[in-house]
């Protein structure tokens, strides 16, 4: 149920690992143009021929309800959104819609797997309410996922290990749903949901505090002459440490990390347990985007105009939720400065979100015509091969602050650039 990022990555993927699936959405345009074969409605590295092959092969169908399926099915996953509410709050809509139908459809005793980032506890609540409201043997199984966007259908099909959060001593059916991955020597975690659950929250906050961490010893390293790749490099090479999630930048983004913190610290605050590290992690993140700005304001006035390239909350996705480009855009509109943008792949998305407030271009040299900054927002590898010398000649005063430590420094140097790069002081 849901053909978001994980459900249509996890429904293609089980198909992939020799199940028949069939992945379920309301959003009929979506479900039509799986169906067809015409549209995937995400960008992900892979999926596509995924979903060809196995349409092909007769594994993979999309409906657009639960109901004609659900009764020859051994077990439902539950792979809709839980985004925040206004107030911070998880907001349970469409996970209750879920149960719902499931309560109302299902004829046979099933597995309910839930796969959707929910609080520690909800397996435990749902359990009650299928164990009130259904005639039928319902047993819910926390799965966590964790597939980072890009690398979504790598991550699942050679994941570093899968965890299975189940109260039944005897899981069944469960079991053969990682067969094949367990056979190519994946780990399998099994533990109770509750434990399930928060190893989710645990592993997405501690990523993110590597993050958080990292952003700060790169400001420090600025204002102090440092080399941040060097100190991420020294720092990786202790293999306590490790090299990954190290990388300096705008901020983390996505629809997981800054969610997940904030769920999380919601979770110790429900339970009477402060949790002031991951609370740190949150706040730090939060006012990135907001120094970044600062910095930006000494470089250009507010009558010049600005580039950014890169909108998505990293690269290999059309993904723009919580990015931090998205908001360094928003936050230098807002205080007057005109915005050319680019992006391969997030236009159309960024389009819901910024409208009017900035000009958006196919061609990254055409977003930096006439500009005084250029600020490469994301790790696009149309941004690594960066024509310093083209983009000189476009843009009215030869400034660049490379967020993501991407562009070839020397080049832009030669070329009469002032540069910027986030973790070193710039000359
Ligand atoms: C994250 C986790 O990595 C997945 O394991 C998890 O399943 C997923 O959330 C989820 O909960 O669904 P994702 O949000 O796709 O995956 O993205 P990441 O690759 O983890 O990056 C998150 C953010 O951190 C991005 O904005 C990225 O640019 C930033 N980041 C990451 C850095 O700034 N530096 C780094 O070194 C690594």
């Amino acid at each position: 149920m849901g053909t978001g990022y994980v459900g249509l990555v996890s429904g293609t993927c089980f198909a992939e690992l020799g199940h028949d699936v069939v992945c379920v959405d309301k959003d009929k345009a979506k479900i039509d143009g799986l169906k067809l074969g015409t549209k995937v409605p995400i960008f992900e590295k892979g999926l596509e021929d995924l979903i060809k092959n196995n349409q092909a092969r007769g594994r993979l169908d999309f409906a657009l309800d639960i109901s004609g399926v659900i009764n020859e099915s051994d077990i439902v996953i539950v792979a809709v959104g839980t985004p925040l509410d206004a107030k911070g709050r998880t907001n349970f809509d469409y996970i209750n819609q879920c149960v719902s139908e499931i309560v109302v459809h299902a004829k046979r005793d099933l597995h309910v797997i839930i796969k959707s980032t929910v609080p520690v506890g909800t397996c435990d609540s749902i359990q009650k309410r299928f164990d009130q409201e259904s005639s039928c043997a319902i047993n819910v199984v926390s799965n966590p996922e964790f597939l980072r966007e890009g690398e979504a259908v790598q991550d699942f099909l050679l994941p570093d290990r899968v965890v299975i959060g189940s109260e039944l001593e005897n899981r069944g059916v469960i079991d053969e749903l990682y067969r094949e991955l367990s056979n190519r020597g994946v780990e399998i975690l099994y533990t109770n949901r509750v434990t399930a659950e928060l190893i989710k929250y645990a592993s997405n906050s501690f990523l993110a505090a590597k993050v958080a961490f990292i952003n700060e010893i790169a400001d420090l390293s600025e204002s102090l002459g440092g080399d941040i790749g060097d100190i991420s490099r020294g720092m990786g090479l202790d293999k306590r440490i490790g090299h990954k999630f190290l990388n300096a930048g705008p901020g983390f983004g996505g629809s997981c990390f800054p969610k997940d913190t904030k769920a999380l610290i919601n979770t110790g605050n429900d339970h009477g347990v402060e949790l002031p590290l991951v609370g740190a992690i949150s706040l730090s993140n939060e006012m990135r985007h907001k120094q970044i700005v600062k910095r930006i304001k000494k470089m250009v006035r507010v009558s010049e105009e600005i580039s950014v390239l890169g909108l998505t909350y990293k690269a290999g996705t059309d993904d723009i939720r919580c990015s931090p480009a998205i908001n360094i855009a928003r936050e230098l509109s807002a205080q007057g400065f005109k915005l050319r943008v680019h992006d391969p792949k997030g236009i159309a998305k960024a389009k819901k979100e910024l409208r009017n407030m900035v000009s958006y271009y196919d061609n990254l040299y055409d977003a930096a015509k006439g500009t005084s900054l250029c600020v490469v927002a994301t790790e696009w590898d149309d941004y690594k091969n960066l024509d310093s010398e083209k983009l000189a000649n476009y843009m009215k005063k030869r400034h660049i602050y490379d967020l993501r430590k991407v562009i070839n420094n020397e080049s832009f140097v030669k070329s009469g650039f002032k540069v910027m790069v986030v973790g070193y002081r710039s000359e």
